[in-house]
């Protein structure tokens, strides 16, 4: 392996690397605008610019210095290089950069929605000067609306081009260019294209200050009141791996969580903003039951007590086989367990399902090799595996409407699961329940929750922990980043609920590890944990005020 040291520090690395590539995986830090590990390099912001000794081959490999500053993101590393990030020529560098870049930049950081993590911002406390000597008048440069969910503040933009080489290299759609030449100079989109593509918002995260920003977050929060918490894609079969920012039981944003297995840098729009329905206003939030024909709120455990009866009444009158579970592919691999186990414990022949699958198109693959998955569901796989775990065949959704439609059909009690982001139930599945017993597990009001005898409230993905398993049968765990709205549960309670007001077991808190250890050494195995976060460091002190 070989090293190179960074103002005397050691960094070792394998092939062919740059200087600044080489540092960042050592934990090294040397500021840089326009480098990105999944864009082209341009060396076009020359804020990384550092002294460079180097072993000269023509001089028997002596180490001699490179006569001008080097920029550490186009230069290759080699073996025995020795980089001065903190020389008097980097560091005046360093500050000649950023205050060329601060000349025509407005400064309005406390109207800024990239206040805080923003990089112009914290490489002016660290590399900047603390008064400027520019006395002109700035050059004004005018905020555009240039898409669908991004907006353009033109006098913030430091031209580092990130965007730029986005749309050209991951999304291929090139919609974002620069216009004008020197001081003049300007991102823009051609004229008629606008930044619409199914990637677009990933220019937001990319964009190292505050030019680029969310249409969807603009003035909604400042960045430290946010939470970040570990999850996982919960709309699609991508298992993308992704930060859920929150706030007092608020989402506020998703953004994503580098993964170079599962999605790289980048997420889908859709998966960024298809949180929305975890705040619905048709949200269900509260157990309901039938009363008199009419449907009507109950507490917990009215609702339990008329599930226990209404199952057991359709168990003892017609036997094994009676009982039917419908699974969604919304849930976690641990709660399909426990909603299977509950049923098996209280009918053992009781049949297994898999709910609808919703396909949309074909999967598409852009040319940075982002890929949108057509299945918009996180975890048919994990579900379905997971059933085929449990005696009998597993029913695929149009297999449980037939065996439901069946004149012979033996079933008087059906289990269904939703948690889908929109209404689900097709008339189809409302004419094959029929006049059934219909326990209903959901998160969003719909045509068939309002005719179920018992109905519980569940919880969307951004309110439990557990595992999915991706397209790609990987499967990979997620934590819950907010509490669950009013009196709903996760599945999971719900199904050890069940099991304990059925008399079938004791009453237990959901726990989604130790269910992954009763799944089997197999499965616990198999799952990825998030990479855990450091805690970030101040160099300011709180002041109570
Ligand atoms: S808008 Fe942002 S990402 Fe694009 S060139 Fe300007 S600073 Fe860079
Ligand atoms: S990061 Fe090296 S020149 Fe911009």
């Amino acid at each position: 392996m070989a090293t190179l040291t960074i103002d005397g520090k050691s960094c070792s690395f394998d092939g062919q690397k740059m200087i600044l590539q080489v540092a960042l995986e050592n934990g090294v830090e040397i500021p840089h605008y326009c480098y990105h590990e999944g864009l082209s390099i341009v060396a076009s912001c020359r804020i990384c610019l550092a002294e460079v000794a180097a072993p000269n081959p023509r001089n028997k490999n002596t180490i001699e210095l490179i006569p001008k500053l080097m920029p550490t993101c186009q230069t290759m590393a080699t073996d025995g290089m020795e980089v001065y990030i903190k020389s008097p020529k980097s560091l005046a560098n360093q500050k000649a950069v950023m205050e060329y870049l601060l000349i025509n930049h407005p400064i309005d950081c406390p109207v800024c929605d990239q206040a805080g993590e923003c990089s112009l911002q914290d490489y002016s406390y660290k590399y900047g000067r603390s008064t400027s000597r520019f006395e002109d008048d700035k050059i004004k440069q005018p905020k555009k609306d240039i898409g669908l969910n991004v907006l353009l503040y033109s006098d913030r933009c430091i031209m580092c081009s990130r965007c730029v080489r986005f749309t050209r290299e991951v999304s291929g759609t090139s919609e974002i260019g620069i216009f004008g030449r020197g001081n003049q100079e300007q991102i823009d989109v051609f004229p008629g294209n606008p930044l619409d593509n199914e990637l677009s918002a990933n220019v937001i995260d990319l964009c190292p200050v505050g030019a680029l920003l969310d249409k969807d977050f603009l003035f909604e929060q400042r960045v430290w009141y946010l939470t970040e918490t570990p999850s996982i894609d919960g709309i699609t079969a991508s298992g993308d791996n992704i930060s859920i920012h929150h706030n007092e039981g608020q989402i506020y944003r998703i953004k994503p969580r580098t993964n170079m297995q599962v999605n790289k840098w980048w997420i889908s729009d859709e998966i960024r903003y298809g949180w929305k329905f975890v705040h619905s206003d048709d949200r269900l939030r509260s157990p309901a039951r039938q009363q008199y024909n009419v449907q009507v709120e109950c507490g917990w455990d009215r609702a339990y007590g008329d599930a226990r009866d209404g199952l057991q009444k359709v168990v003892n009158e017609k036997g094994p086989g009676s009982l039917a579970l419908m699974v969604s592919p919304m849930l976690s691999c641990e709660e399909a367990y426990l909603l299977a186990s509950f049923l098996r414990g209280l009918d053992q022949q009781a049949l297994l399902a898999v709910g609808p699958v919703p396909i949309e198109g074909q999967d598409k693959t852009f040319p940075g090799g982002y890929t949108v998955y057509s299945e918009k569901c996180p975890n048919s796989r994990g579900v379905r595996s997971t059933l085929d775990n449990f005696d009998g065949q597993v029913l695929d959704y149009q297999a449980l409407l037939d065996q439901l439609n069946d004149k012979q059909s033996n079933i008087g009690g059906v289990v269904l699961t939703g948690n889908y982001p929109a209404a689900w139930p097709s008339n189809d599945l409302v004419k094959a329940v029929n006049k059934r017993f219909l326990l209903m597990i959901d998160t969003l009001a719909n045509s068939l929750s309002a005719r179920a005898d018992v109905l519980l409230p569940g919880a969307t993905w951004a309110e439990k922990s557990g595992t999915f398993e991706n397209a790609n049968n990987l499967l990979q765990s997620f934590d819950q980043a907010i509490n669950v709205i009013e009196q709903a549960k996760n599945e999971g309670q719900i199904a050890l609920d069940l099991a304990a007001a059925c008399g079938l077991a004791d009453k237990q808190i959901y726990e989604p590890k130790s269910v992954r250890q009763q799944m089997g050494g197999v499965f616990a195995g198999r799952v990825q944990y998030p990479a855990r976060a450091e805690p970030s460091e101040t160099d300011l002190q709180y002041v109570e005020l």
